[in-house]
């Protein structure tokens, strides 16, 4: 990609005149600049670096815009934004900044061009482009970003111990830009990862998830959990993954490792859904293995409850991340207590436990699925295929049972009132049995799930508890 041609945009013309009329160089910077060059699709955020002030520039650009957008100013960062079109501009004044040791605020000073790339946080978000009357469109990179694009290698363009500990977040960028664009993080910034990751405790959780996320959305999410597990990020932010680590042996009996194995899921699943939640569920599925893990004699290694341990584990790491307590995470909780039920199925396809799993999941039930056939990790083929076959005949089954049953958001098909009704009632615990024989004999397939047959067998239930029907 030429980088000239990542000028093209009508608003470059804007920004680069309303930069002569008051006296300000400007560059493009960060982002925009690699995702262009990586050609990594139309970036909507620009970058603005301005050499003095930025809010003084970005008034300007409002002005002569043809629809004067509204400047939006961060004076504690003096920094402005604004928007045009689909685009957000951010303008920054440069800086020669150093931060507090506790806190990731910095203490902004001015500064030229190359003050400001220095204190960015990798070559490859340090490039700039020209937006100056003298070298209009100009790439300036002071550190070979250019170069460590094109080999795929995180840099930072200071000494790594001096970049990662001004602002630690960038420790989590650097394993995520690593995971989104399948970069390597060149050595010695993996070992001042490893020396400052401590530091990570000065991060607000909110930016630790959403760099989670990031890494979590990419295409093999298993590449920034192995860097934040070898940098001893992850024991410090998910130590209920890093628990899942090793496998024991006791009398030749061995388990697998199910750190390892929980990766192979996620990637797995994200071949198949983007699904971010779905894609954390994958993540967590097996957390309460740790907490529940057993050996006995004979039987070997046992991790008994582990679905519902884990899910109430949920609910705990959520809150400790300051993540949603809302559906998604109840979504979350529902995967996890869920996960091994169709595993059952994948060795015996039966119709009545078919409808008990679409009972049981309701609308989730093909997220469930998805889960399910992610977690088949077996590298015996004769294995892998079978299950994976047999999980086919159970999305089939679904289906198939759904049309004829619709027990997905299951309706009794005789009310509760209809019994009282009935057999002369008050409420009362008859009702309750009735009610609960009628759901398992449809979910036992012994009778549809229709008005006439349950009515049928509500009169015998009755009559076997000895209740009389009203003539
Ligand atoms: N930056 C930095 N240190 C940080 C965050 C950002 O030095 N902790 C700099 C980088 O030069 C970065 C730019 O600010 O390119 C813009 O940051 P941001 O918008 O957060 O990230 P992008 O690099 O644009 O990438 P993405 O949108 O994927 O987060």
């Amino acid at each position: 990609m030429n980088h000239k041609e990542a000028l093209q945009h009508i608003i470059f013309k804007y920004l680069a005149d309303a930069s002569t009329d008051v006296g300000i160089e400007s560059y493009v910077i960060g982002g925009y600049v690699r995702d262009f060059l990586l050609n990594r699709g139309d970036a909507k955020d620009i970058d603005l670096v301005a050499i003095g002030s930025g809010i003084e520039l970005a008034n300007r650009v409002s002005k002569i815009l043809p629809n004067n957008p509204k400047v939006k100013i961060f004076k504690t960062y003096g920094t402005a934004m604004l928007r045009y079109e689909d685009l957000e501009i951010e303008f920054v004044g440069a800086r020669k900044e150093s931060y507090n040791e506790d806190s990731r605020n910095p203490i902004v000073e001015d500064g030229t061009l190359e003050d400001d790339q220095n204190r960015r946080d990798f070559t490859i978000n340090a490039l700039a482009l020209s937006l100056n009357k003298n070298n209009y469109g100009d790439l300036l990179d002071p550190f070979n970003g250019l170069s460590d694009l094109q080999n795929g290698i995180i840099r930072t363009p200071l000494d790594p111990d001096v970049t990662y500990s001004d602002d630690p977040l960038r420790m989590m960028r650097a394993i995520r830009f690593a995971t989104q664009l399948n970069f390597t993080i060149e050595s010695s910034s993996l070992n001042a990862i490893a020396k400052n990751k401590e530091r990570i405790k000065i991060i607000t959780k909110e930016r630790i998830v959403v760099e989670l996320n990031k890494i979590l959305e990419s295409n093999k999410p298993s590449v920034g959990f192995k860097l934040l597990e070898k940098t001893g990020l992850l024991e410090l932010i998910l130590p209920e993954l890093t628990a899942l680590k090793g496998i024991d042996e006791k009398e030749g009996q061995r388990h697998k490792d199910n750190f390892y194995h929980t990766l192979e899921v996620v990637d797995n699943i994200s071949k198949t859904t983007d699904n971010l939640w779905l894609r954390w569920a994958a993540l967590l599925h097996d957390i309460g293995k740790s907490p529940t893990k057993k050996f006995h004699d004979k039987i070997g290694w046992t991790f008994h409850g582990h679905e519902f341990v884990g899910s109430k584990m949920v609910y705990k790491l959520f809150k400790r991340l300051r993540m949603p307590l809302n559906e998604k995470m109840k979504f979350v909780q529902k995967m996890v207590l869920m996960s091994s039920r169709p595993i059952v199925l994948a060795t015996d396809v039966t119709d009545s436990a078919v409808r008990r799993l679409v009972f049981d999941a309701g609308d989730y039930v093909d997220d469930l699925m998805t889960l399910c056939e992610a977690d088949i990790t077996t590298k015996n083929p004769q294995r892998f295929k079978k299950y994976h076959n047999n999980f086919k005949i159970v999305r089939d089954k679904i289906i198939e049972v759904e049309e004829r049953d619709h027990v997905r958001n299951f309706q009794p098909p005789v009310s509760g009132e209809e019994i009282m009704k009935t057999f002369n009632l008050k409420p009362s615990r008859e009702i309750g049995i009735i009610k609960e024989a009628i759901k398992e004999a449809i979910l036992e397939g012994e009778i549809p799930n229709e008005y006439e047959p349950a009515f049928k067998l509500m009169i015998e239930k009755g009559k076997s508890l000895g209740l009389k029907p009203e003539a």
